[in-house]
């Protein structure tokens, strides 16, 4: 079996890195992990991808003059590893359109919120103060504009009355670790491709069942 090559970016504690990590060590898992890079040095995420003996680099932002020449700078190492795939998993900076369009299809991201509801950031205390019974997360392709491209794949997750932003950004971070391996194999089996603006399918069945939240009982229960 053919394994799509995938390059990561990442700029905190890679819980998502890890996700994709435990996944492509599936031997039928259609895709491998390359290269992994961080904007900060010294993140957990680092650790996890050289536990994992992955090639992992820390190209700090901060050194470059311009958005475009960092970006370079990563586009360089992920052409090196000869990635085909790049996945942001918590990766904290703007790209570049140059950087963007150069990986046009080839780039997603996964967002804590059922998009485009609440893009941006301090997504959970904006989901608890507007009162959302029903949350999630967003697989999408990157486009220049922040959390904004066609959609690849949501989890839904409930919100519980008195969540606090911990307690939901546990329960979505739970889906989020089954829905970007889920989503990313889709992708490198070549079974969802980008489109005009939207996510086209090949060969996928839609989600069957309801989420309700709170559980409606008819029962008087
Ligand atoms: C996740 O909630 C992801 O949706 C968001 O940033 C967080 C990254 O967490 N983009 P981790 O570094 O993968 O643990």
């Amino acid at each position: 079996m053919r394994r799509a090559r995938v390059g990561v970016l990442i700029s905190g504690r890679g819980s998502n890195l890890q996700a994709l990590i435990d996944a492509c060590a599936r031997p039928e898992y259609p895709a491998e992990i390359a290269c992994v890079i961080s904007n900060v040095a010294d993140v957990h995420g680092l650790q996890r991808a050289r536990h994992a003996g992955l090639p992992a680099y820390a190209v700090a932002h901060g050194a470059f003059a311009t958005r475009d020449s960092f970006d370079a700078a990563m586009d360089a190492i992920l052409r090196k590893a000869e990635v085909e795939i790049v996945c942001l998993a918590g990766f904290m900076r703007v790209l570049s359109d140059r950087f963007v369009d150069g990986w046009r299809g080839r780039l997603i991201n996964i967002h804590p919120s059922l998009l485009p509801a609440f893009k941006g950031l301090d997504v959970y205390r904006r989901i608890l103060e507007a009162g959302v019974r029903i949350s999630g997360c967003t697989v999408h392709f990157v486009v220049p504009e922040l959390d904004s491209g066609a959609i690849v794949a949501q989890a839904a997750v409930p919100v519980r009355p008195g969540d606090s932003e911990d307690a939901l950004a546990t329960r979505t971070l739970a889906a989020e670790h089954r829905l970007y391996p889920l989503a990313l194999k889709l992708l490198a089996e070549g079974r969802v491709r980008l489109g005009n603006g939207r996510a086209i399918y090949n060969e996928i069945d839609g989600a069957d069942g309801e989420l309700f939240s709170p559980s409606p009982s008819l029962s008087g229960e």
